[in-house]
């Protein structure tokens, strides 16, 4: 439901990297009508509001923000990043503790502002908050879930798309599971335009060996270590990543996502049927309703075991936060 008036409002909390990163794209892509910026930290909120809304005339969106979560009220979709951020060597699922608390204290504001707003978690690690949250705070599955695996998809088909030559929108491969070290790519349904990826040539040669596929696979695992390393956080893609998300929502796409849902067993295969209650990315329809529909992949057996690993790899930390 958009809310009244003239056009779609946007919510971002957290005014760090990547929450900057998300309203920026947003603003630049006129996602949304208006765009409100929460953060405790009244100077930088403040600070980031004004650096962008001083390219206002350059831009669709209005951007607004500051320290009272009333910024947020009447949102449509709100993007969650507010948390601690991965350092050098550190996984995701190391955060937690300390985000399970930061997304308990915060969650339950901005659904008081925006109840009825669609909401995308972001902060790490984005599927066990979403079990968490989905659990404690009473917002349907379909309309509290996050950006999962969409940004690793991301980064495979950019990896694709480098060797194949051709343009990562040619390439249509997912990337499921945890957001984080047991991700895996769906390499047995992946294709190269309308060619199996594995059938892929170029002068009759087959470029994906088993080799290449594995050396991609853990480029992907390790990309956010990599950049960290680097620049001391990810910000870009996953502002990027997030977009896409809020586009497919305010725009009702009803467009296919690797997006990270609460998994319920009848929706699933019964031998996925231990994922019940656990938030992991798998192809969901995303569209006005949020995670509308989980649409399971075709998977080979190994694809099927590293999902349900994956799956008990989360409910393990999940079971330590819960309530
Ligand atoms: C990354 C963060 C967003 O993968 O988890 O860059």
């Amino acid at each position: 439901m958009l809310s009244m008036g003239r056009g779609p409002k946007l919510g971002v909390v957290g005014a760090g990297a990547v929450g900057t990163a998300v309203a920026y794209n947003a603003q630049i892509r006129g996602l949304a009508r208006e765009i409100a910026l929460f953060d405790i930290n009244r100077s930088k909120v403040r600070a980031e509001v004004l650096d962008m809304a001083h390219g206002s005339q350059f831009t669709a969106s209005r951007v607004i923000g500051g320290d009272d979560v009333e910024v947020l009220a009447g949102c449509d979709v709100v993007v969650v990043t507010a948390g601690a951020a991965q350092k050098p060597g550190e996984t995701r699922l190391d955060l937690v503790n300390k985000n399970v608390a930061i997304m308990r204290s915060v969650l339950p504001q901005v659904i008081e502002q925006a109840p009825d707003a669609v909401i995308v978690l972001v902060t790490n690690p984005c599927d066990v908050l979403t079990a968490v949250a989905v659990e404690e705070f009473g917002v349907p599955s379909a309309r509290l879930f996050s950006s999962g695996c969409v940004l690793d998809s991301s980064r495979l088909r950019w990896l694709v798309a480098e060797i194949a030559r051709v343009s990562p929108t040619s390439v249509h491969a997912m990337v499921v599971g945890e957001h984080g070290d047991s991700e895996f790519p769906l390499w047995s349904s992946s294709r190269v335009g309308h060619t199996p990826l594995t059938e892929w040539t170029e002068r009759g040669t087959r470029l994906f060996t088993p080799e290449i596929l594995a050396d991609m696979t853990q480029g992907v695992v390790r990309a956010a270590y990599t950049v960290i390393e680097g620049k001391g956080a990810t910000n870009y893609a996953v502002g990027l990543a997030a977009g896409r998300i809020v586009q497919a929502v305010l725009r009702d796409e009803q467009t296919v996502l690797p997006v990270s849902r609460v998994l319920r067993a009848q929706e699933l295969d019964p031998s996925l049927e231990s994922l019940d209650g656990i938030a992991l990315s798998l192809p969901t329809i995303v569209g006005a309703g949020g995670a509308e529909r989980v649409v399971s992949p075709p998977m080979v057996e190994d694809e099927r075991a590293r999902l349900l690993r994956s799956g008990e790899a989360l409910r393990e930390v999940f079971e330590t936060v819960r309530r």
